[in-house]
C-alpha cells in the first residue's frame, strides 16, 4: 500500500494555529530538521531532548511521566490541542546507561546484556512509556498523529542481512508496540492516526559510521520533507501501520 494523495483532513492540523506538535528527540538529526520545517510552515513546535526544559531521557526514572506532565500543563495554560506527536529518538552506537560502549554486532560473539538492555531502553521501552503518557495528550476527537520513527531494519520479513542484533529486535519490539497501541488509540478517537515510519538512510549520527558507498544517504532537511509529507497523507485507515519515507507499506 503506498499513503494516497495528501489529506484535507489531516493538512487541518498545519493551519490551526492552536495545534502543536511535539518533537521527542527533537534535538537529534532528524528529530532537528522535523521542528525547522514545521517551523518554516508557521506551525507551533515543541522539541524535546535530553538538555531541553522539559527535558525526556529514557535512561532516568519518571523522566517520561515528568515530561508529560509539564507538556499537559503547558498546553492546557495555553488553551492548545497536541494535535501532533513525533518520537524521533532512538539509539544505534554509543555509551550505554551502564557506562559501556554499543555498537551493532555483526556477529552472536557480539551480544552484550549491557548493550542489548540499552537499546531495548531507548528504541522500545521509552517509546512505550511515551505511549503511556503522551498518547492520552492528543484530542479524543478530530484529526491527530502519533509517528514512532522506527526502521527498516526491524522488519523481520526484510532481514536478509542478519548483524544489528540489539536494534533489529528493539525495533521489532517497537513496531509490535506502535501497531498494538494504535488498536487502543482508534478506540479513544476513530480519527486518530498512530503510525511507526522508517526514515530512510539519513546523514545523522546515528548513521554516519555505516555509511556505505553505494547507499542513498539524505541530508536530515532531505528527509524531514519527505517524513512531513508522508505525515501529511496519512488518514485513520492506514493507523497500525509501518510506512517508508516514500509512504510504502514496510513489511513486518
Ligand atoms: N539516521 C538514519 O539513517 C536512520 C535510519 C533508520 C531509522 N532511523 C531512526 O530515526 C530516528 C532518529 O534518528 P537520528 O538519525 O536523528 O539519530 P540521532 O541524530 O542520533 O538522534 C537520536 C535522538 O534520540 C535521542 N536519544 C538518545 N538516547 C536517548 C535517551 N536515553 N533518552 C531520550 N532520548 C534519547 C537523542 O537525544 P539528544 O538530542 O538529547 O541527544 C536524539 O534526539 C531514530 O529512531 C532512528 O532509529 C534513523
Amino acid at each position: 500500500m503506498v499513503v494516497g494523495e495528501e489529506n484535507p483532513w489531516m493538512s487541518e492540523i498545519s493551519t490551526t494555529p492552536s495545534f502543536v506538535t511535539l518533537v521527542l528527540g527533537g534535538t537529534g538529526g532528524l528529530g532537528a530538521a522535523l521542528v525547522s520545517a514545521l517551523q518554516a510552515r508557521g506551525e507551533t513546535v515543541l522539541a524535546v531532548g535530553r538538555h531541553t526544559d522539559p527535558a525526556l531521557d529514557y535512561t532516568q526514572a519518571g523522566s517520561v511521566e515528568a515530561c508529560a506532565a509539564r507538556v499537559a500543563q503547558r498546553l492546557a495554560q495555553r488553551g492548545e490541542t497536541l494535535a501532533r506527536l513525533i518520537v524521533a529518538t532512538g539509539f544505534l552506537h554509543g555509551e550505554t546507561a551502564a557506562g559501556s560502549r554499543a555498537e551493532p554486532e555483526r556477529s552472536w560473539q557480539h551480544l552484550e546484556a549491557e548493550a542489548l538492555a540499552h537499546s531495548f531502553a531507548v528504541n522500545a521501552i521509552g517509546p512505550a512509556l511515551v505511549m503511556r503518557h503522551f498518547l492520552p495528550l492528543l484530542p479524543r476527537q478530530g484529526p491527530c498523529l502519533a509517528a514512532f520513527f522506527s526502521a527498516r531494519v526491524g522488519s523481520i520479513g526484510d532481514n536478509a542481512l542478519g548483524g544489528w542484533y540489539a536494534y533489529r529486535a528493539a525495533k521489532a519490539a517497537l513496531n509490535q508496540l506502535v501497531h498494538t497501541a494504535a488498536i487502543e488509540l482508534a478506540r479513544r478517537n476513530r480519527e486518530a492516526v498512530c503510525v511507526a515510519l522508517h526514515p530512510g538512510t539519513v546523514d545523522t549520527p546515528l548513521s554516519q559510521p555505516f555509511a556505505k558507498a553505494g547507499l542513498t544517504v539524505r541530508p536530515p532537511e532531505a528527509a524531514a520533507a519527505e517524513l512531513l509529507a508522508v505525515m501529511d497523507r496519512l488518514n485513520a485507515t492506514q493507523t497500525g501501520g509501518f510506512f517508508d519515507h516514500q509512504g510504502k507499506t514496510v513489511p513486518w
